[in-house]
């Protein structure tokens, strides 16, 4: 991967569909092969460097435990224990880590940050969280749901909550796989000028609807996530005015009757979301976790490009 032409993975907008359903593909493979028994060792001995800048349960363990069950290893590195904390520049880490290491994958509050890394980087490098995108998870919930209901086109999604980052990458997924996604947030948290305009070039798949009652009336799956994301800073006056948009048995009652529930966690029960609704029938969050695994081996064999099957 020293061809200057490295395979980044840094948003869902970058994509065409057949690249991501390729990728999906992919990952569902990997995972029947998983439970079979079987690990194909496609990326032996490749190292993947791991930088977080910020917290991490899923995105870690599953990105180190993917890598592993491809014959591969990691380097977990904390940004505040790297020279990074002492001013030097992301385009230089990626230039000293690039002669070091097979891939890269960095959870980084800012955006620009991660396209500086991308852009300095010889080797691949994995969006694992930015304020702006978390396309690692959409493509796990994306498969998520179609091992459960089926190809997701022309189906209808409700998003009710906050404006952020995991939005932000099922906007741009809602337009590629055409589903019809209805977002219902606060007008105090509603979409930033960035996010405004890919839910404009997304056209007839995203609309924007203040009532959250009206956003799930007839859903195929209702999505939440964390009222207050990694950087925020008002998580008072958040938890007020969201309250209202509260994921819970009455909101679900509006869906469809075959509705999954599903949140990229960790969650905030009775916050964002009560028990009633994770812990019940509809909610698919534990396979949405668990698939993050597939789905990003998938995604490291495509930004190798390992083809199998
Ligand atoms: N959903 C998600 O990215 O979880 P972590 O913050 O635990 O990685
Ligand atoms: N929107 C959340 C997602 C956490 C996985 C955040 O950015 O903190």
């Amino acid at each position: 991967n020293s061809t200057g032409n490295p395979r980044h993975f840094l948003s869902i907008d970058d994509f065409t569909y057949a690249d991501l359903r390729g990728m999906l593909n992919q990952a569902v493979a990997l995972k029947q092969r998983l439970k079979e028994g079987d690990r194909p060792q496609l990326l032996k001995d490749k190292v993947l460097a791991m930088i977080f800048e910020r917290q991490s349960t899923r995105t870690r363990v599953s990105f180190d435990v993917g890598m592993r069950q491809l014959g591969g290893e990691t380097i977990m590195l904390s940004g505040q224990e790297m020279q990074l904390s002492r001013e030097e520049t992301l385009g230089d880490t990626a230039r000293v880590l690039s002669r070091y290491v097979d891939a890269i994958m960095i959870r980084i509050l800012s955006h620009a940050d991660l396209l500086e890394l991308a852009e300095a980087a010889t080797v691949p490098v994995i969006n694992g969280l930015t304020r702006r995108a978390h396309p690692c998870q959409i493509m796990a919930d994306l498969m998520t749901f179609e091992e459960h209901r089926g190809n997701i086109k022309g189906a209808k999604v409700a998003w009710v909550g906050d404006s952020n980052n995991v939005l932000h990458s099922w906007v741009n997924a809602a337009e590629l796989f055409e589903c019809h996604l209805s977002v219902a947030t606060p007008e105090e948290y509603s979409p930033e000028k960035d996010l405004m305009d890919d839910i404009r070039r997304a056209g007839e798949y995203v609309k924007l609807i203040e009532d959250p009652r009206e956003a799930v009336e007839g859903a195929d799956l209702v999505i939440t996530d964390t009222w207050v994301s990694m950087g925020d800073v008002d998580v008072a006056e958040r938890r007020r005015v969201l309250k209202p948009y509260q994921v819970n048995t009455n909101l679900m009652a509006l869906a469809d009757k075959n509705a999954l529930f599903m949140h990229d966690l960790p969650a905030h029960r009775g916050d964002e979301v009560t028990d009633e609704v994770i812990d019940g029938p509809q909610s698919v969050v534990w396979d949405e976790a668990e698939n993050r695994l597939h789905a990003q081996k998938a995604i490291l064999c495509w930004a190798f490009g390992v083809e199998t099957n």
